[in-house]
């Protein structure tokens, strides 16, 4: 068995954007298990926004500390075990680290039944921060009824194509804001959308000024600044506007830039309401189940761009907010 653990460490914070150079490739030997623990072999870990947000070292929730492995979830393949529940071969998910091996507390982990569902779609469409996210959002809040107009932003992404499937699930017309030709074209070739805008190149407000004259029904941000500002300009009457994320505001978050059209909220009779998916834990078998059948039924899909190899994390965070990925982005540990 490989006696070593390769992690991804903070080296320091980044300012601005967060450069492959903020992070350390090292390497450990691994001690014998203690009672209680698990070790696992990782396969594949989920790259997500919000990770930037984590390595500000203050403010925000599950911060990194200098020098640790950086917090992610995960999925794999249990290789030594203290615990009974928890034998070698069994694929399990939990907050497993940017590492190829982690070694957890057995209450850490969730097994998992790869024979439904491929282990990659446990970290994508059936993960916390990813379906189930976008099934909340949907669920809880957003709420879209047939015919309604419905925008999601960084809607090729891996939360945004999942809530712009669900909103057409529900016979919503749904108009996704993403960055560059490939993207708009995804959506609206592969994900059917019925209209898309490029916001690195088109004129966000005009745009949507001109897709939806009498207003927008329903607003699902995952980015903020300009572009919530420009839907904000554009509601209909009654809308709701759903805060799941600002990923344009992470890499300086001493320096949020707030919505300055929100006025509109008032004018247009309309509400903005945030959620974190962590919040709604009774609902987490019900929106992984639902998302499972869709996923079977190929009611939704959810492509994943995967890097190979650890020391590729860092690189495929970078990736992200450069807007690198459609769909889901993973990195391939094992
Ligand atoms: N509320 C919750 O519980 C919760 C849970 C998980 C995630 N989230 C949020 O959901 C959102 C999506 O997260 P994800 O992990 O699925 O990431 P993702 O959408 O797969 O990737 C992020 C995307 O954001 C876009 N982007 C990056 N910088 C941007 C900018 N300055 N302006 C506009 N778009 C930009 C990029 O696409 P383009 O090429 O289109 O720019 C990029 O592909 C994030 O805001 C995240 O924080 C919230």
């Amino acid at each position: 068995m490989n006696n070593q653990n390769t992690r991804v460490v903070l080296g320091r914070r980044p300012v601005g954007e967060a450069t492959p150079d903020c992070f350390s490739i090292e390497t450990e030997e691994l001690q014998p298990l203690t009672e209680g623990m698990v070790r696992v072999a990782v396969e594949y870990i989920s790259v997500d926004a919000g990770t930037r947000t984590m390595l500000k070292g203050e403010g925000f929730h599950n911060q990194v500390g200098l020098g640790d492995t950086i917090l992610a979830s995960g999925v794999g393949r249990v290789i030594e075990s203290t615990v009974a529940d928890f034998k070698p071969g069994q694929a399990v998910r939990g907050g497993l680290c940017a590492q190829t091996i982690a070694t957890v507390p057995a209450n850490m982990l969730e097994p998992i039944d790869d024979s439904t569902a491929p282990l990659s779609a446990y970290m994508g469409i059936l993960n916390g921060s990813t379906g189930i996210t976008a099934w909340i959002g949907m669920h809880h809040i957003a709420k879209p009824q047939a015919g309604e107009i419905f925008v999601v932003s960084a809607a090729a992404g891996a939360v945004g194509s999942i809530v712009g499937q669900i909103a057409k699930l529900a016979g919503a017309r749904v108009i996704g804001i993403a960055g560059g030709k490939a993207k708009t074209d995804y959506l609206l070739n592969d994900l059917g959308f019925e209209a898309a805008i490029d916001y690195k190149n088109e004129d966000v407000s005009a745009r949507l000024r001109e897709l939806a004259p009498d207003g927008i029904n329903v607003f699902f941000d995952n980015v903020g600044g300009p572009i919530l500002d420009a839907v904000l300009d554009n509601l209909a009457l009654r809308a709701r506007v759903v805060i799941c994320g600002a990923v344009s505001q992470y890499d300086d978050m001493d320096n949020i830039t707030g919505p300055s059209m929100y006025l509109r909220l008032a004018e247009r009779q309309s509400t903005m309401e945030g959620f974190a998916y962590f919040h709604f834990p009774e609902s987490f078998a019900q929106a992984e189940a639902e998302l499972a059948q869709w996923l079977a039924d190929g009611s939704v899909v959810l492509p994943e761009s995967i890097l190979d190899g650890i020391e590729r994390y860092p690189e495929a965070l970078q990736f992200m907010f450069n807007g690198g990925n459609i769909g889901k982005l993973l990195v391939k540990a094992g």
